[in-house]
């Protein structure tokens, strides 16, 4: 493994390694240190509680260091664009930033969402794919515009060890939220429910259609892996026969540049697409589960994320166990 910056750059045997890993890493304490005398960079263009807290943690477990640094805030304003005349506000670009932070550390992780102003170019990710290019250490993926691959692999740890490694069906929710989010933790969760070999049952209005590659994509895995997908605008019958609810909240591509419009054209969405008891219950037991920070009765009602079927707290807890699964891989 050379970097971690999406799932699907590995085949599902890789991945059930890692979730395996995972498990042994949460269930038996150990006295393996694979990052002693090691420093790991975690740069956060935006703000973070889980991925933050998570990997500072999980790394100190692996006996390294970690090196937190906020562009913009406690390290140097960053361009990534080649060729930029760098005459504006940004004071220090990728090529220098990245190739002197290498001399110091083992790993880079990044968190770079998507700012919703150009969809065209960010959904090439290009902020991550700046830190790639110039890095000679392992880049690890902590939300990008487009994946969000260490959550997808919490959640697909979370759905093992709740309901067993027999494949299940698995609702991703679209749900109104009072602003435009990115797409990374949809689009990751998706992607590794195909992997992972789940029937996955995608909802959403019309007018939030994910990006068409990564539908192709998660096509294609659902080919390679045994599962299935379908998509559904019935938020009602969307629910039928599910083992798993994923809630998410995403903004339409099309709205990217112009996010009032999207605000404009969820406005009558906000009732019908809130996760409730009613749609728990015509589901079959399913668990809840949400990559948190998640607004209460927006989102969710108080009734589900509060009842024993929701798993947001152990899907948090589970970025610590794969996250050191990945860093031992990538460090060693
Ligand atoms: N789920 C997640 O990535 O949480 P944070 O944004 O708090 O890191």
């Amino acid at each position: 493994m050379e970097n971690f910056l999406k799932t699907s750059d590995f085949d599902r045997e890789h991945l059930e390694a890692l979730i395996e890993s995972a498990m042994l890493l949460k269930s038996t304490p150990s006295n393996d240190r694979p990052l002693a005398g090691k420093s790991v960079a975690l740069v956060f263009f935006n703000p973070s509680l889980r991925t933050r807290a998570s990997m500072q943690v999980g790394i100190y477990e692996l006996g390294g260091n970690a090196v937190i640094l906020e562009p913009g805030g406690s390290s140097w304003t960053l361009e990534h664009r080649d060729g930029a005349v760098m005459d504006g506000n940004k004071t220090e670009h990728l090529a220098e930033f990245v190739r002197v932070l290498e001399r110091y550390v083992s790993a880079i992780g990044v968190r770079t969402f998507a700012e919703l102003k150009d969809w065209e170019t960010e959904r090439t990710d290009p902020i991550l794919n700046a830190f790639e290019k110039y890095a000679s250490v392992p880049i690890i993926n902590l939300e990008s515009a487009m994946h969000h691959p260490c959550q997808a692999m919490a959640d697909m740890l979370t759905i093992r060890e709740t309901l067993g490694p027999a494949k299940k069906k698995v609702l991703l929710t679209w749900v109104w939220h009072p602003k435009p989010l990115p797409m990374a933790v949809p689009n990751s969760f998706a992607l590794a429910a195909a992997q992972f070999g789940h029937d996955l049952r995608i909802a959403h209005p019309v007018g939030y259609e994910l990006d068409d590659e990564l539908i192709a994509e998660i096509k294609a895995q659902v080919a390679a892996n045994g599962g299935s997908v379908e998509f559904t605008d019935d938020v009602h019958a969307a629910y039928d026969g599910i083992e798993v609810v994923y809630a998410k909240s995403w903004g339409g591509k099309q709205f990217y540049g112009a996010t009032e419009k999207d605000i404009e054209f969820r406005a009558n969405l906000r009732k019908d697409w809130i996760v409730d008891e009613m749609k728990m219950s015509q589901t079959d037991n399913a668990i809840f589960m949400h990559c948190l920070p998640v607004r209460r009765n927006v989102i969710v009602t108080d009734a589900v994320i509060d009842s024993p079927r929701s798993v947001v707290i152990d899907e948090a807890e589970n970025r610590l166990h794969v996250q050191k699964a990945i860093l031992t891989e990538l460090c060693r």
